[in-house]
């Protein structure tokens, strides 16, 4: 899948812009000049929600009440239009997604367009709360299949229902029994456990992939959801007014094999406390890497491979090992100064360059 040119209108700073992308394309151009805003864009259009806005409404241009992103993308067979929008009303965000002008469920609508992308803050991952790997790591199985999106938006909502359900018998507010809880843990319990199975499936992959980059292994720190579980933490879920177990519990552990002598007998360290900021850097391009070839084995596709400012976070080394291995993927860099993109790249036969 290649994406051929993109349409931000409203976005961001961009108010009417078109950018036309070759399998390699460039862009560079100062800081806050809107380098990110574009690659945010791409994220949209396969997300449907951005990965740095704390509300997405922020990404529709100040003193607009709508934007519009609009790209063409193709595969071999044909060729087609995507179309995003968000409009903004006092009260409500509203969401349309578009295949050739018709609208789409966004469930249906994420399986046109898939992206990796790769950004400095990424290291957060590694390094922060367990919430962002459980997102980091839904945003490669939503991307993976229909399946899981469709169970993730299901256990999600019913999720939702059994807190609100939990924290008004809390508050006082309502009197349930144990009982009226059977439907909503029977939904949760089902749809759980399909999350739980496909997030053990995609560690095991990791796990088993050779790592160029480097090396390291995921502990799946999973919280599993059951009959006996609910049953268990039922008087403590009362008191907490929320679910206290399955996969919104989950954690992923990065772990390394370390020559520091940090305990006798020990050699397997958390790469968030132990490893360097080099090495936690490299832990997570590892990842993305290995992400790029997950999806190409789940989708039969290409992910369009999005790198915002690594060059100013990563050495030479890193860097050619990057570009060795997605030659063949269509990738969209941002930079903020020539000098800084490696020869081999700019020397391309098919690369465009968009100064901004
Ligand atoms: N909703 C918005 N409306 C208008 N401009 C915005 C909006 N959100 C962000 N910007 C502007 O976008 C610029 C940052 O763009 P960004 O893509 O992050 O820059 P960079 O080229 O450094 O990656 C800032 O100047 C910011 O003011
Ligand atoms: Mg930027």
């Amino acid at each position: 899948m290649t994406v051929k040119n993109v349409l931000l209108q409203n976005f961001r700073n961009h108010q009417k812009t078109r950018f036309s992308f070759a399998p390699t394309t460039v862009i560079i151009g100062p800081n806050t000049v809107g380098k990110t805003n574009i690659l945010e864009a791409f994220y949209i259009l396969s997300f449907g929600k951005s990965f740095r806005a704390e509300n997405d409404r922020d990404t529709i241009q100040e003193g607009k009440d709508f934007f519009r992103i609009e790209a063409t993308i193709a595969d071999e067979t044909d060729t087609k239009t995507l179309t995003v929008i968000f409009a903004a009303s006092a009260k409500y965000l509203s969401k349309k997604f578009l295949v050739n002008k018709v609208a789409r469920r966004h469930i249906d609508f994420a399986a046109q367009f898939f992206t990796v992308l790769f950004t400095p803050q990424d290291i957060e991952i590694i390094t922060d709360a367990p919430s962002l790997r459980r997102n980091y790591i839904n945003s490669i199985l939503y991307q993976a299949g229909k399946p899981y999106r469709q169970t993730l938006l299901t256990y999600e909502k019913c999720l939702r229902q059994r807190n609100r359900m939990l924290y008004d018998l809390k508050d006082g507010r309502k009197d349930y029994r144990a009982s009226d809880f059977d439907y909503w843990d029977n939904i949760l319990i089902e749809n759980g456990n399909f999350l739980t199975k496909k997030r053990e499936e995609f560690v095991n992959f990791v796990n088993s992939s050779k790592k160029d980059m480097f090396d390291f292994k995921v502990f799946y720190d999973k919280s599993i959801i059951s009959t006996e579980r609910l049953f268990k933490y039922h008087f403590q879920e009362r008191l907490a007014g929320m679910t206290l177990v399955g996969p919104q519990r989950d954690d992923f552990v990065f772990l390394f094999q370390t020559k520091r002598n940090v305990a006798p007998n020990v050699t397997s360290k958390k790469v968030s406390e132990f490893g360097s900021r080099g090495e936690q850097r490299l832990t997570i391009l590892q990842m993305k890497l290995l992400e790029i070839e997950y999806l190409r084995q789940t989708t039969n596709d290409k992910p369009i491979l999005l790198l915002d400012d690594i060059f100013s976070e990563l050495d030479d080394k890193n860097i050619n090992k990057i570009f060795d291995y997605i030659y063949n993927q269509q990738t969209i860099i941002t930079t903020t100064h020539r000098e800084f993109v490696p020869k081999k790249i700019l020397n391309k036969k098919e690369v465009e360059i968009i100064e901004l």
